[in-house]
């Protein structure tokens, strides 16, 4: 197996742009380059200003400026880089199917496909291809004979190396992560060069033994089962979160409870509004939908469960809300402090605030939202995307607020949808000034001083707790 000097990563994402950073910043002596058909994200990427990348990381714009213009390149010449890279990964988009079979469950492929075929076009000589995106398990046979078939008599590698990342800690994950996956062809000598190879620039910073060499299939499920096993353990403690609220339990106190116990450990277990971001959801119903096409049904339905609960718990908060203003929010001030998934991302992808929104937007609030992260732009998209009313409506419905003291002026109620730090400091005094009386918060993050708040004389709701 060639050294690896140039590596390319086709998806200049979330996955793309922060993984390909921190290896070109480990690995000097290695030109990494990241394409991308997007020519705008390319050109943020490129951005002489590194406040405006265009992903929000805590650590990233440092990450980058190290190796930027030295062995981190960003381009649109998708060709050149295949050409040049001995080793390359796919770090495209595998979003939910939106059309035909599988629609609304199964991972959408065809941005990956798209990526195989472009690189069995243009290599001239034998590559890795790593499949970096998180796939149904057995699709590198897929992305095989795709490669395979195009009959250049290049050789491919195909290992599978999921990312575990999670946003807002991203660079962190990748800097001191629990674990890397590398799934490879033991069995020949070619394919164990490749997943050595990959390991090798891994060990640049990570202690080998986190390295673990696994085979392809298990790789590729590992992800997924990671995936569904995290999202079950917030669903069955926002399960919980109900029966707490509804016989005097505190979910917090049940949490500490449960996690002291080393079996099952104190992470994940944090009670909210709902989980969203891109992966959770979308990665379980590709496993509910595996699980089915194979005639699992039992398993499908295990799986499928986790989702049900967080749709319910996504409800359930919505119509907490609705219920307290005296059963209607029909022209009422419902303001939301944060829209983002989840704390120091930009990333608003299945965010519970669109869903709650939508929601109460059924119901004819006025939903005044602000994020200290999210584009104005980006809030107006997702509930468009969720296509219950036209853009006007949507428009009509939605005031996005720059200022959070303006964005709860007058306001009938305060909603708390994302755990940003700032939203605990804010001078709560002033807010509940305010505000219509009784002034209602709603705390779908747990992060209040409810002791703070029940002084000044709010009324608070908060998860898996008795109101106060
Ligand atoms: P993303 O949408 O942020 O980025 C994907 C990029 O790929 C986009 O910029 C898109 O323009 C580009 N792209 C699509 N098709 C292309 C093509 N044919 N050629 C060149 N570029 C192309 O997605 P992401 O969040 O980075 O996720 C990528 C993968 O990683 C997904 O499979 C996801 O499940 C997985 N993953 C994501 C996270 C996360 O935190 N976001 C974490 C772990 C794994
Ligand atoms: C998740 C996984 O944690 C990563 O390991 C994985 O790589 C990634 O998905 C992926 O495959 O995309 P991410 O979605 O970025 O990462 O963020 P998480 O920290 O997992 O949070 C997901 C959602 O669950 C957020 O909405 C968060 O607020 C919510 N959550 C998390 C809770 O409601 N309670 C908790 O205790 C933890």
């Amino acid at each position: 197996m060639k050294q690896i000097k140039n590596i390319c990563c086709i998806g200049a994402g979330y996955v793309g742009g922060p993984t390909m950073a921190v290896i070109a910043q480990k690995c000097p002596e290695i030109n990494v380059t990241v394409v991308d058909i997007n020519d705008e994200r390319i050109k943020q990427w490129n951005n002489e200003n590194l406040e405006d990348l265009p992903i929000y990381e805590p650590g990233l714009k440092e990450v980058v400026s190290d190796a930027r213009g030295r062995n981190l390149f960003f381009s649109t010449d998708i060709d050149k880089a295949i050409e040049d890279s001995e080793m390359i990964f796919m770090s495209v988009n595998t979003p939910t199917k939106t059309y035909g079979k599988g629609k609304g469950m199964a991972a959408d492929l065809k941005y990956v496909e798209l990526s195989a075929r472009r690189i069995a076009e243009v290599a001239k000589d034998d590559k890795i291809v790593v499949e970096k995106s998180t796939l149904p398990v057995r699709t590198a046979e897929a992305v095989r004979s795709i490669l395979d078939n195009v009959g250049s008599g290049v050789n491919f590698q195909i290992l599978s190396n999921p990312e575990f990342l999670a946003e807002g800690t991203a660079i962190n994950d990748l800097l001191y992560g629990d674990r890397v996956l590398i799934g490879g062809d033991h069995s020949t000598p070619e394919g164990q060069a490749a997943m050595d190879a990959l390991t090798d620039i891994y060990a640049h910073w990570m202690p080998r033994e986190k390295l673990l060499q696994t085979n392809v299939w298990s790789s590729e499920l590992s992800k997924l089962t990671a995936n569904a096993f995290l999202a079950q353990r917030v669903s069955s403690i926002n399960a919980m979160s109900e029966v707490c609220e509804k016989t005097g339990a505190d979910v917090e106190e049940i949490s500490r409870a449960v996690g002291s116990d080393s079996r099952v450990g104190p992470k994940f277990l944090n009670s909210s509004v709902g989980f969203g971001g891109s992966c959770f959801q979308k990665d379980i119903l590709n496993l509910v939908y595996i699980c089915r096409s194979m005639g699992m049904d039992e398993v499908a339905d295990y799986w499928e469960q986790v989702i049900i609960m967080n749709d319910y718990q996504k409800k359930r908060f919505a119509d907490k809300i609705i219920n307290t203003l005296y059963n209607t929010v029909a022209e009422k001030k419902i303001t939301f402090l944060g829209w983002a998934f989840k704390k120091d991302t930009n990333d608003t992808r299945e965010t519970a605030a669109m869903y709650v929104a939508n929601h109460l937007m059924e119901d004819h609030a006025n939903i005044h939202a602000y994020d200290p992260k999210v584009a104005p732009r980006q809030m107006y998209e997702d509930l468009n995307y969720l296509g219950t009313r036209s853009e006007e409506e949507n428009k009509a419905l939605l005031n996005v607020e720059k200022d959070p003291y303006e964005a709860t002026e007058d306001a009938h109620a305060v909603a708390i949808l994302t755990e940003w730090d700032e939203f605990k400091d804010y001078d709560w005094q002033k807010i509940y000034d305010n505000m219509k009386k009784p002034a209602f918060v709603f705390d779908g993050r747990n992060i209040l001083d409810v002791e703070k708040l029940n002084a000044i004389g709010f009324k608070l709701y908060q998860i898996g707790k008795s109101d106060s």
